[in-house]
This record gives structure tokens, sequence and C-alpha cells, in this order.
């Protein structure tokens, strides 16, 4: 095990809310000036993309184009913009995010019990977050995706991610929702899209990644609209039987996945009350070094079931990456790209520290 790195400041001000983090972020080193430059051209391809090595920031803490232009300039070569909707929603009221305290892994059995959460910061590093997927309308996000997508130099990629907004008005509103935001990010110029599967569905209280006759119907729907490479962005599958009905009915639609998004847990402060305030915030997802052996496992077994069922989709990589040696781990067990959340959010330096190690894989 390599040691933590110190935590630097974050990017993401857990401070303050998600819109005063949109309109002062980003922070620390992310709001320098600096201009980081390979020392070498691109060397490997994400879904025919160059990259300068297979390494980026997944969805959510990119929250506009000041953040995704910070990502660039310090030398990450994936930058993906925060989930869109289709029409401006709000985010949760602060805080947002908090630290969680746990000890060792968070196994699936741990999640079920309430986990304590607080405000300091320590290695090594998980928190919690809770948004609500917050979104512009898509006159304010395309023209800022737009030229998030020009800031990328050869070598770097902007991912644009995105989800459908369930709104009890049944599943073809649904599916055209999906369809129609899809369209929306394609129309950006953004030559990679992410769809958020580990999102709500509709009509269920499940989520919607593991509704896989849904997954398939809406995966079709926006194909049939939109022509760039397409990453679904798929939460942990306990169930290895329901893994395999996925990869199997939706792998050869779609030409990328990534495994995962958070894990959802019960969240108290340390008098045991709801640390996130508010209806429908009492469990959250819990992201970083607690959940990189899901992330490891969901990458094996995405590997496993590609080589089975003779499948070309690329994974991504992601969960508790937050040093070179994790980043080395995702790729040895197979992962395409690799991608850090709450690790780079704390160390604005992780991917200058990969490329600069010898021999980056
Ligand atoms: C602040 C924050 C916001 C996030 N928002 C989103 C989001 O909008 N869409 C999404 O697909 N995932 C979102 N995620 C999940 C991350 O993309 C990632 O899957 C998860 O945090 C695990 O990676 P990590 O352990 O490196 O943080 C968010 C994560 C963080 C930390």
């Amino acid at each position: 095990m390599s040691k933590a790195p110190k935590l630097r400041t974050p990017f993401y001000n857990p401070d303050l809310s998600y819109d005063q983090n949109y309109d002062q972020g980003p922070f620390g080193d992310f709001a320098s000036e600096e201009i980081w430059q390979p020392k070498q051209p691109p060397r490997f391809q994400f879904l025919g993309q160059p990259l300068d090595f297979p390494f980026g920031i997944p969805a959510g803490p990119l929250l506009n184009r000041k953040f995704t232009h910070a990502a660039f300039r310090l030398g990450f070569p994936v930058a993906t913009y925060k989930t869109v909707r289709r029409h401006a929603h709000p985010s949760h009221p602060y805080p947002n995010v908090m630290a969680v305290k746990l000890d060792g892994d968070l196994t699936i059995e741990k999640a079920q019990q309430p986990l304590i959460a607080d405000t300091t910061y320590e290695q090594p590093l998980s928190i919690t977050n809770s948004f609500g997927v917050p979104s512009q309308a898509p006159d304010v996000w395309q023209a800022d995706l737009n030229l998030a997508v020009q800031d990328a130099r050869p070598g770097q990629l902007l991912i644009g991610s995105f989800q459908g907004t369930s709104k009890g008005e049944g599943v073809e509103a649904f599916v055209e929702d999906c369809v129609e935001t899809a369209v929306l990010v394609a129309q950006t110029g953004a030559k990679v899209l992410e769809m958020n599967l580990s999102c709500p569905n509709e009509g269920t209280s499940n989520l919607l990644c593991f509704d896989i006759d849904r997954v398939e119907q809406v995966v079709k729907a926006v194909k049939a609209k939109v022509h760039q490479p397409l990453v679904l962005k798929i939460a942990y599958f306990v169930d290895q039987a329901q893994l395999v009905e996925f990869v199997t009915r939706v792998g050869a639609l779609v030409e990328g996945l990534s495994a995962i998004n958070t894990i959802p847990a019960t969240v108290v402060d340390r008098t045991g009350q709801q640390a996130l305030p508010g209806k429908g915030r009492a469990v959250s997802g819990v992201c970083g070094h607690a959940i990189k052996w899901a992330g490891l496992e969901m990458v094996q077994r995405l590997r496993e079931l590609r080589a089975q069922h003779n499948l070309q989709f690329a994974i991504v990589g992601v969960g508790g990456v937050t040093t070179v040696a994790d980043y080395q781990e995702y790729r040895q067990v197979g992962a395409d790209l690799v991608m850090s959340a709450t690790g780079a959010i704390w160390n604005p330096y992780l991917a200058q520290e990969i490329v600069s190690t010898e021999g980056v894989v």
C-alpha cells in the first residue's frame, strides 16, 4: 500500500453550498493559472480519442466549465462535466458533502448500518455526497459545455454526462426525456456521452440500472438519435446473475460501461440524528477510499463477462482512487480508463503524480 497523500485544499469547498461552489469555485490550486504541459504526445486511446494517459475526473465534482478548464490545465486527460438534465433542477440544500467515519472498507453489510458523518476530513478519506443532481437550464449548460469541449487539447477529452428525470408521467415520457437530454448534450460537440443509470427509475423506487428491460429500452432509443460513443454509468451489482443479464443484454449496444457510482448508506451525526437535513436525505451515497474494493471488483467482473461473451465495450473504473497505486491497481484489473472524484477533489495534482511515475500504465 502506498502512503496516503496529504489532503490539499479541496477544489469543491464542502463548507459552501452547491450554488456558491458553482459561482465562486473552483478553489485551492484549481483556481491557479498554472498550466501543466505533457512531456510526450498522447500514447493512449479511449473510444477512438487520443489520451495522454487513461485517467480523469468522473461526473460530479466538475460543476461547470471553470472546473473542467482547471482540470485540463492541471493535466487531467479526461474531465467529465457534471450530469445535466433537460430542465433546470435545484440542488438539495447545504450541506451536500460530509466526511464519513469508517474503519476499513464499506462492505455491503456495513452499509446496512448507520454511518457517522462530520466535517473533519482526514485520510483515508471517504465522504458522502447528496446533491439530487442539480442542473442549470439547457440554454445555460449547452453554451458552457460547448466551450468546455473546446478547451480540451489533443490528448484530452471532455465527457458529457446526462440523465433522464423521472416525473411520474409514465415510461414513455421518461424515455423521451432521456433521449431529448442526450440530443441536447450531443449538440454541444461532446465527443463521448455518459448516461447516469444510478439514478431514480420512473415508477419504481429502485435505481434505473437494476431495471434491465427499461435500460435496454432507453439505450436503444438514445442510440437511435445520438451517434457519439455512449458510456453507461452503473452502480455496484450485488447479484452476479443480474450483472450477467445486464452485460449480455446491453453490453453490445453501447461503447462503454463505467462502474461504480456511490454506495448508499444511512448517514447520521454523532448524536444519531440525520446528518443531511431534509426529506429523502436519510440515505446518501458514500464514495472515496472505503468503496475502492467495490469499484475494483466490478471492473474485474465486467472484464470477465466481456471476454466470456465476446463483447467490445470499454471499462471505466471509478471508486476510491486517491493514490498512484490505486490507479495502477485499477489498470491491472482491466480498467481501460480510471477516474477519481473524491481523490481528485482533495488532490489537484493526482494526474501529474500518476504521469510522473516511471512507466505509467
Ligand atoms: C461531489 C460529487 C458529486 C457527484 N455527482 C455525480 C453526478 O452528478 N453524476 C454521477 O454520475 N456521479 C456523481 N458522483 C459520483 C462519482 O462520479 C463517482 O462515481 C463516485 O464518487 C465514486 O468515485 P470516488 O470514490 O473517486 O469519489 C459524484 C461524486 C461526488 C464526490
